[in-house]
């Protein structure tokens, strides 16, 4: 909910309003009948279900039975290989297509408390509901039922830790939803500390009692501290990013037993350097270096903590790489939208130039640290999300009483929860249950040699 303020400063007379209606639905009329060609063609290739025309009438809605019924995924017949079986771990989960799935969502907002009330579209006001209603895919391999019993189970007597931006937080509030929609007594699950989850703290520890486990959040957008500058620094030297460290409160994160990084969406001039916030590496403000400098330098120190400081043995460690955002015809300060997006697109994405930077700076600083880069899992899900431009907040980001936002006030951004971001947790779960698998074939290989 960052950056909201910055949007009160532009409150400028869009002439195009008036016509966005018409032409919302114009485009949305193109996506519909585009998409149908496109399901339908893989329908016929790929053997996805039957592909006949009711079924996209009633995936539409158009007979009004859109939601109540749960049909299974379409997960079985198709071919793949199960992920969590052997060999599974060859398929690259990151390359697929988003599937049309009544079984989907996962949960409904209304039954989550632990949720912001930004992130509650249908609550406020948002009126489709296609966004939720996308699966995952891959190309090569099904993904596991997302089982919320099974995993607290394995997460029994362990800590969680998401760190990053407030799209990290996005991301730990949809597991917060996901793991509770199967815990009847909501009442055995709270913050530590009796913190409300609207409140902006540096951190927040949701327990679940009767597993013993906690979900955590730590606020650090951008991993490494913020702070003061050096005495003698130049004046237009407000603060300094101190690329060399790791932030003040990394030493809750360490002990984790699966802790997931994300940075990225504050990496960018209007942010920092626009700001005063500069550079620095030891003592000294670095008054030439470019943002993507400093943030493969973050990443580098991040890399090199994890290596240093944390157990991979006990610690999965995952880095969650930048999610894209979908302003159209603008920023989000300058009445960018994507409000009226209510389908994904179904080819590709223009990519904007600094997602793929911000990429290719973590791929990078991976592939020349190869120790934790083998033991730590990449979500690497910025192609994936790219394409999921219906999945923001955008207008919906108010509470029912105040909302929705002007259309000058969009939010492309965060993501409608349930929605994209459960699907990132559905990822990261089918590569946490792998890893247990792995471990605990290794804890019984030797009985099974002997038999
Ligand atoms: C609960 O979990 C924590 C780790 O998160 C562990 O240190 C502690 O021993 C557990 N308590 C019990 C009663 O098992
Ligand atoms: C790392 O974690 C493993 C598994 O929990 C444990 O057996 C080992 O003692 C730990 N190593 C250190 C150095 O703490
Ligand atoms: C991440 O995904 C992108 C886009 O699909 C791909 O180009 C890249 O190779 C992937 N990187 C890794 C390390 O898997
Ligand atoms: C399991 O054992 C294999 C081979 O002995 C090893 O390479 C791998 O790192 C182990 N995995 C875990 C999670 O301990």
């Amino acid at each position: 909910m960052t950056h909201f303020g910055f949007c009160k400063k532009f409150k400028r007379f869009n002439p195009l309003e008036p016509s966005l209606g018409i032409l919302g639905f114009f485009l949305v009329a193109v996506c519909f009948i585009c998409s149908l060609f496109y399901l339908d063609y893989r329908a016929v290739t790929h053997g996805f279900s039957s592909g006949a025309p009711s079924e996209w009438i009633s995936w539409l809605g158009l007979d009004g039975s859109s939601s109540s019924s749960s049909s299974p995924p379409l997960l079985s017949g198709n071919g793949r290989l199960e992920f969590l079986e052997e060999g599974g771990d060859r398929c690259d989960l990151f390359d697929g297509a988003w599937v049309w799935d009544e079984a989907y969502p996962l949960y409904q907002s209304e039954d989550c408390m632990f949720m912001d009330e930004g992130f509650r579209c249908s609550e406020n006001g948002r009126p489709d509901s296609f966004y939720t209603k996308w699966r995952w895919q891959p190309k090569n391999c099904n993904l596991p039922r997302f089982d919320a019993k099974k995993m607290l189970e394995k997460l029994r007597n362990r800590r969680v830790v998401f760190v990053g931006d407030s799209i990290g937080r996005n991301q730990w509030e949809s597991l917060l939803c996901m793991l509770s929609s199967a815990v009847p007594n909501k009442a055995s699950i709270y913050e530590v500390n009796g913190s409300p989850i609207t409140k902006h703290t540096g951190f927040l520890v949701f327990k679940f009692k009767d597993f013993n486990c906690t979900i955590e959040y730590y606020r650090s957008p951008f991993l490494v501290p913020q702070g003061r500058a050096p005495a003698g620094a130049p004046k237009n030297v407000k603060v300094t990013l101190k690329l060399d460290q790791l932030d003040w409160n990394s030493p809750q994160w360490k002990d984790a037993d699966v802790l997931v990084f994300n940075t990225g969406h504050w990496w960018n001039y209007e942010k920092t350097i626009r700001g005063g916030c500069y550079f620095q590496e030891g003592k000294k403000v670095k008054m030439e270096m470019s943002v993507e400098s400093a943030y493969r330098r973050s990443i580098e120190t991040v890399i090199d903590w994890i290596g240093r400081q944390v157990n991979m043995s006990k610690t999965h460690v995952f880095f969650r790489t930048y999610a894209p955002v979908h302003f159209r015809g603008g920023n989000w300060k300058t009445g960018g939208t994507c409000h009226l997006e209510t389908l994904p697109e179904l080819n590709s994405f223009p990519v904007s130039s600094q997602m793929w930077s911000h990429l290719n700076i973590v791929i990078d600083v991976l592939s020349e640290s190869s120790k934790e880069s083998q033991m730590m899992n990449l979500l690497n899900v910025t192609y994936m999300t790219s394409r999921r431009k219906d999945g923001h907040l955008s207008l919906y980001y108010l509470g029912p009483k105040t909302g929705p936002a002007p259309i000058h006030r969009q939010d492309c951004s965060h993501w409608c929860l349930p929605g994209v971001p459960d699907s990132w947790n559905e990822l990261l779960y089918a590569l946490f249950l792998k890893r247990e698998s792995i471990r605990s074939q290794n804890l019984t290989e030797p009985f099974q040699a002997q038999v």
